[in-house]
């Protein structure tokens, strides 16, 4: 019994970990991550993104994500696919390259088409387009934006959905968890895209939370939001799940942290078409978050010993 083995009772597809390739030769970090009582699902945190995949133009190499994919077979793991466009991790020959606007729609369409057909069969879900939005809902300016102009999205969508048709389809962003600009602008995306006549499938919440605050704080906050995108017919998944504090955490920070993880699942519990949730990552040990966020982490379940933090592991426990 665990997180994933109640998430499936409870009628959801998986819970679930994103990994890294080299945190995969720590033995005993292997083993947690492989137990598929904790976790039905993984995610590359980077192996799938742009600068690993096509370092330079039209030269591909699959080999980390190879791994990440092989690392889900073999455990008989749902494979969650990240990402194919992306401001961040995008090699220079993209950003600085000065193509013209068919030349990038060619480009994006290759990097697409090549890295789809690869995984092809593989992935339950691409995160198709990543964070293209600022946080008053308005579009944020990209390489693609600023060359393409918003019909970088759908023609993305596109790609995908020749090149895999069955792969589920996800736009995933932070700050979408609550109703506000952001939000609008996500759902926003979602017409847009439909309106080009292609597929999107779902929306991927990332979840990148406070202890305390910010998304979790409201079970029928967090609810409402994931209603008003599911009522314009997509899924909606929670992608990227930790939820930070003041290191060191004090005793309360992990009472409250608990909290806090309890209604996270809560409200995917509440949603049908809530499908899933996956930490981004599953220990301290291999969090991103103090290296970005100064000063702050102690944000999942498991310690920097890989130890479970008893008290937020059983609340999520409890919680589905
Ligand atoms: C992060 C990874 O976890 C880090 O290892 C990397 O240095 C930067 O990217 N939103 C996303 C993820 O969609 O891809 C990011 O992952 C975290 C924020």
């Amino acid at each position: 019994d665990g997180p994933n083995t109640r998430a499936v009772a409870a009628g959801k597809q998986y819970f679930g970990s994103a990994t890294d390739n080299g945190e995969l030769t720590d033995a005993p970090y292997l083993a947690g991550l492989s137990n598929t009582a904790d976790f039905g699902q993984i995610t590359p945190a980077n192996s799938m993104k742009w600068d690993t995949i096509e370092p330079s133009r039209g030269i591909f190499s699959f080999t980390k994500g190879d791994v990440i994919a092989d690392l889900a077979a073999k455990n008989g793991q749902i494979l969650r696919c990240h990402t194919l466009v992306w401001h961040n991790q995008l090699p220079s020959w993209v950003t600085n390259g000065g193509f013209d606007n068919a030349t990038l729609i060619s480009i994006l369409q290759n990097h697409i088409t090549q890295e789809v057909t690869h995984y092809k069969g593989k992935c339950a879900h691409w995160d198709v387009v990543n964070e293209a939005l600022n946080e008053d809902g308005t579009y944020r300016t990209n390489v693609f934006y600023n060359t393409i102009g918003e019909a970088y999205l759908p023609i993305a969508f596109a790609a995908a959905a020749a090149a895999d048709p069955s792969a589920k389809l996800y736009y995933n962003d932070y700050n979408i968890e609550a109703a506000g600009g952001k939000s609008t602008g996500a759902q926003r995306i979602v017409k847009l895209i439909k309106q080009y006549g292609v597929k999107i499938d779902g929306i991927g919440m990332q979840a990148h939370l406070i202890v305390g605050s910010t998304g979790s704080e409201s079970v029928s906050a967090w609810t409402a939001n994931m209603n008003a995108f599911t009522a314009l017919n997509v899924d909606v998944a929670i992608t990227e799940l930790d939820i930070r504090t003041t290191t060191p955490a004090t005793a309360a920070a992990v009472t409250q942290q608990a909290k806090d993880y309890a209604n996270v699942v809560q409200g995917c519990k509440a949603v049908a078409r809530c499908v899933g949730i996956t930490l981004w990552d599953y220990t301290d040990k291999y969090s991103w978050i103090p290296s970005v966020f100064s000063g702050q982490g102690a944000a999942l379940p498991w310690d920097e010993n890989l130890q479970k933090k008893t008290e937020v592991y059983n609340a999520i426990l409890n919680a589905w």
